[in-house]
């Protein structure tokens, strides 16, 4: 008998691509997905738990699911990702109206804990994290039709164990997952007609350092064996570190025709007394030699960041080096926080902790900065030529398009005929705003 699924995903990629499995895991079960919760006989729940924003997001939609309960709905809630692995049982004691709290490396186990829960009519708790994990193997099910580009998880967990970093302790240990399998997957997704590739994971860059399955292999050999799949148009990847970017890796940016000219490259903060007491284990000093070196090998590069406002200890002076390191290396986009005390991570034990009102403002300035910058780099588009990937249709008006650049900008169009999402069509930009650029099709 068929069932509904309902989903709620929160976070990162590692989650939506989780999220995808779980689905697919459950579609073999029968299980179909609902865009209603208040019909769903199983509800996931798929939380994020990077800053105390986002771990609270999640604690407020399970309320959501209390009340759905307490009118007499009949479902399994699963509340999976990092809050589930953080807080494991310590959610039930809070929440009994839960019935699985599962961890990102049980995913896979999802159908049978389900049908366990029914069973049984207790809750269930699975957040064993290995080091000696496996990733499995597993192809994606694309019978409802191919979309123009997914995401291929070729790692999981992380070893960098920043200080302010909740990651090394809800994802476990960096395991890489097996070469062979993710080029099974990558010549599977581009055989059913995908068209752009994702390679994702929290430091996509240490590919085989860590998990027998991908050991002497390299991140550069991965994304040339990648590339080399034919049909392939586009292949990306998220994110890197900066002290894991090799000579080799720069390299691919000039050998690499269908690797998109964009690099997200986090440096957190321009000073290195808080890079240091972040454990981030290079100097600003190396991370703008590295961006100026990848600027030689593939000039019209991209680059877009991650930033930390407000570490314990950042001094104005401090903040004034990361706002410096945003000038000079002129980002097309960058993701910025204020700093967020987590659970294990050391950072919450260390004193001088900069007031909320001070992080409040400094962020504000980085950001008008930064959105300043970015326009004017979106600016100097005009007048160009690009090639872009078309995303689909806009819902209204009509005949009205947007597609991609190389470099991940958005850009706008009009076009009469019908378009695929996935085709490649050069386009010519006529201006730009805060978000997107808009051009006419040549
Ligand atoms: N693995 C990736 C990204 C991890 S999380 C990397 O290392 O680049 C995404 C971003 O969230 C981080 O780059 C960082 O800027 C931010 N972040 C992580 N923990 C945070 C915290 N405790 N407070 C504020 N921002 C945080
Ligand atoms: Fe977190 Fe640092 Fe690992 Fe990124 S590299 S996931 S910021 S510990
Ligand atoms: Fe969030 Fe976990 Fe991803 S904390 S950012 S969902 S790895």
């Amino acid at each position: 008998m068929t069932q509904l699924l309902y989903i709620e995903t929160f976070g990162c990629q590692m989650n939506e691509r989780d999220s995808e499995i779980m689905a697919q895991l459950l579609g073999e079960h029968s299980y179909i997905q609902t865009s209603l919760p208040d019909q769903a006989d199983v509800v996931v729940v798929n939380t994020c738990s990077i800053r105390g924003k986002a771990a609270h997001k999640a604690y407020s939609c399970f309320g959501r699911y209390k009340k759905l309960k307490e009118k007499g709905h009949d479902f399994i809630l699963a509340v999976t990702g990092c809050v589930a692995q953080q807080d494991g049982e310590a959610l039930l004691e809070r929440m009994p109206y839960i019935d699985i709290v599962m961890g990102p490396q049980s995913i896979y186990t999802l159908p049978s804990l389900v049908a366990a829960a029914r069973r049984d009519k207790k809750p269930l708790v699975a957040t064993d994290l290995s080091a000696d994990f496996v990733i499995p193997p597993f192809l994606p099910n694309l019978a409802e039709g191919a979309p123009h580009k997914r995401f291929i998880t070729i790692m999981q967990g992380c070893d960098n164990f920043c200080t302010y970093c909740v990651v090394p302790y809800t994802r476990g240990r960096e395991i890489s997952r097996s070469f062979g399998d993710i080029l099974t997957e990558a010549t599977h997704l581009v055989s059913q007609g995908v068209k752009e590739i994702t390679l994702i994971g929290q430091n996509v860059n240490s590919y085989g350092k860590k998990g027998d399955a991908a050991r002497n292999k390299t991140f550069p050999e991965l994304l040339r064996a990648v590339a080399a799949i034919e049909g392939l148009q586009r292949l990306r990847f998220t994110t890197s570190h900066p002290k894991d970017l090799s000579e080799e890796l720069m390299r691919c940016f000039a050998e690499i025709p269908s690797l998109c000219p964009h690099f997200h490259l986090p440096f957190q903060s321009g000073s290195n007394s808080i890079l240091t007491r972040m454990n981030r284990k290079y100097t600003i000093e190396s991370y703008l030699d590295k961006v100026a070196r990848l600027r030689e090998y593939r000039p019209d590069i991209a680059l877009t960041t991650d930033i930390i406002v407000g570490f314990p200890g950042e001094t104005e002076d401090d903040f004034d080096a990361t706002m410096q390191v945003v000038e000079t290396v002129r980002y097309h986009g960058a993701y910025s926080f204020k700093y967020s005390d987590r659970p294990n991570a050391k950072a919450a034990d260390f004193p001088d902790k900069v007031a909320e009102e001070i992080k409040t403002e400094r962020l504000a300035r980085l950001q008008t900065r930064q959105e300043e910058i970015a326009l004017a780099l979106k600016q100097l588009e005009i007048g160009k030529s690009v090639e872009i990937m078309v995303e689909g249709a806009s819902k209204a008006p009509a005949n009205q398009w947007s597609g991609r650049t190389g470099t991940n900008q958005i850009v706008n169009f009009s076009c009469e005929r019908k378009l695929m999402p996935g085709d490649l069509l050069m386009v010519e930009i006529d201006s730009a705003c805060q978000n997107s650029l808009r051009g006419k099709m040549i």
